[in-house]
Order: structure tokens, then C-alpha cells, then sequence
């Protein structure tokens, strides 16, 4: 793998099609100084997401895994003005970061993060309209379990992206770690599943080898 090379590319593309302004650089670095982990989606792949919240008109999105903010921010920037977004996030701590940077990018309106392990959230989330969008970016392990969720409260038309289920190519090793393994499980779930039509694109990136899942949510 070459991580460098890779991170070039990025960077590359980072200098002409996708910019980062001062709000984004700021949270990355708020998220730093704080100590949280380095793992938000890339900048390239946050761009992403925002065409994907344009594509489909989302007004609802629902994200597991807050981190700093980062992809919150991008696509609620990425929302119509009456949007919002629901952002679950387990550690107390790294929504307070979040929270902060969110609101320093002026969508503070617009996100919502609740705090808690997701699974504990779900329930408080039922009998609400349906979502536009759903990003599962948290625990890996759950994520069979948060997609099985979602796709029962996303509308037909709308998307549910899973980030990281390639693990470095774990996903095609019967004989790989749990969260690869849930990776999998998640594949086979949506193997003959007439309600999704679904994808996996394979990346690199700085972040190295990995790859998201995207389903767009068919009508039944
Ligand atoms: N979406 C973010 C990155 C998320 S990293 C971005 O791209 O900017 C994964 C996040 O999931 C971490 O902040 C971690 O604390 C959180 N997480 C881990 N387990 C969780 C759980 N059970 N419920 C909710 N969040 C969880
Ligand atoms: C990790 C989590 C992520 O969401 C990601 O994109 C990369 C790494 C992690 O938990 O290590
Ligand atoms: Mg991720």
C-alpha cells in the first residue's frame, strides 16, 4: 500500500475540486488539540457525501458517530435551510468538541447530537418522519444492526452510506477480526434484499484501504 502516494492524491484533489476552508480546518484541528482520533471521513469522501444529500433533496439525515463534527458539518451545510440533522455520538466528551465546532460553522441550527451509545438512542428516535439520509460511521460491530434499523425508517428514494466496510480487504476473509466480520454479515443480509439496491466502492486515501457501502432505499 502506498499510503503517501495515496495521501498525494488526495491532497491533489483537496487543492482544486473539493476545498476545505478555515470553519473545516478549525474543527480538525479543535479535534486534535482535544485528543480525539483522526478518523473523520477525508475530504474527498466528505464531498461526497454532501453531492449524495444534494442528489436525493435530503431534509432529514441521521449520522452514527459524531467524532469532531467533521462530516455533521459538511452535510448540513449540504441540507436546504429548514433541514436537520440527528448525530449520535457514545463519548460525552467528543460531542462537546463537536458541538463547539459545529455551531463555529454556523449549522449549530441545523445539527442535533445526542449522546449515548447509538443502540440506547434508537428507541427515541421511532414515530419520527422518516430519514432522507442515514451515515453509519460508529462502532463497526453494530453495523449490520444500525443499517437493519435504518432501512426500516428511510424513506423509498433515500440512502443509507456505511463507511469503513472494507477494513484493508478483511471484507472478503471469512476468518477476519469482528468488526470485518460484521462487515460481512452486512453483505449477506442485503444479498436478495428486494428493499435496497446497494454498492460497495472500494477506497484509498490517507486513511489507507477501506471502502463504504451505499443503499439506496427501493420502493416496496
Ligand atoms: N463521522 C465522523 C467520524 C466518526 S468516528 C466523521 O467523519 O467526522 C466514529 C465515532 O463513533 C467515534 O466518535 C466514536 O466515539 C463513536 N462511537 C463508537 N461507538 C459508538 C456507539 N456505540 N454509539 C455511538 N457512537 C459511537
Ligand atoms: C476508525 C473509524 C472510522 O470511522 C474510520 O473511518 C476509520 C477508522 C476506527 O475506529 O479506527
Ligand atoms: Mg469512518
Amino acid at each position: 500500500m502506498d499510503e503517501k502516494l495515496f495521501g498525494a492524491v488526495d491532497a491533489f484533489v483537496g487543492e482544486t475540486i473539493v476545498s476545505e476552508d478555515e470553519v473545516l480546518r478549525g474543527a480538525i484541528e479543535a479535534a486534535e488539540v482535544a485528543g480525539l482520533p483522526a478518523i473523520q471521513v477525508s475530504p474527498p469522501q466528505g464531498k461526497l457525501l454532501q453531492l449524495l444529500v444534494r442528489l436525493v433533496g435530503a431534509r432529514r439525515i441521521l449520522e452514527f458517530g459524531t467524532l469532531g463534527g467533521y462530516s455533521a458539518i459538511l452535510m448540513a451545510r449540504a441540507l436546504p435551510e429548514d433541514g436537520r440533522l440527528i448525530s449520535l455520538e457514545a463519548r460525552a466528551e467528543y460531542a462537546e468538541v463537536a458541538r463547539a465546532s459545529i455551531d463555529a460553522a454556523g449549522v449549530g441550527e441545523k445539527v442535533e447530537i445526542r449522546v449515548g451509545p447509538a443502540l440506547e438512542a434508537l428507541p427515541g428516535l421511532e414515530g419520527k418522519e422518516p430519514f432522507d439520509l442515514v451515515f453509519i460511521d460508529a462502532d463497526k460491530v453494530n453495523t449490520p444492526n444500525y443499517f437493519a434499523w435504518a432501512l426500516e425508517r428511510t424513506r423509498p428514494g433515500g440512502l443509507i452510506v456505511a463507511d469503513n466496510v472494507v477494513r484493508g480487504g478483511t471484507l472478503a476473509d471469512p476468518g477476519g477480526d469482528e468488526a470485518a466480520l460484521a462487515q460481512r454479515r452486512l453483505h449477506e443480509m442485503l444479498s436478495g434484499d428486494s428493499r435496497v439496491s446497494a454498492t460497495t466502492i472500494q477506497t484509498v486515501g490517507g486513511k489507507g484501504y477501506d471502502g463504504f457501502l451505499i443503499a439506496l432505499v427501493e420502493p416496496v
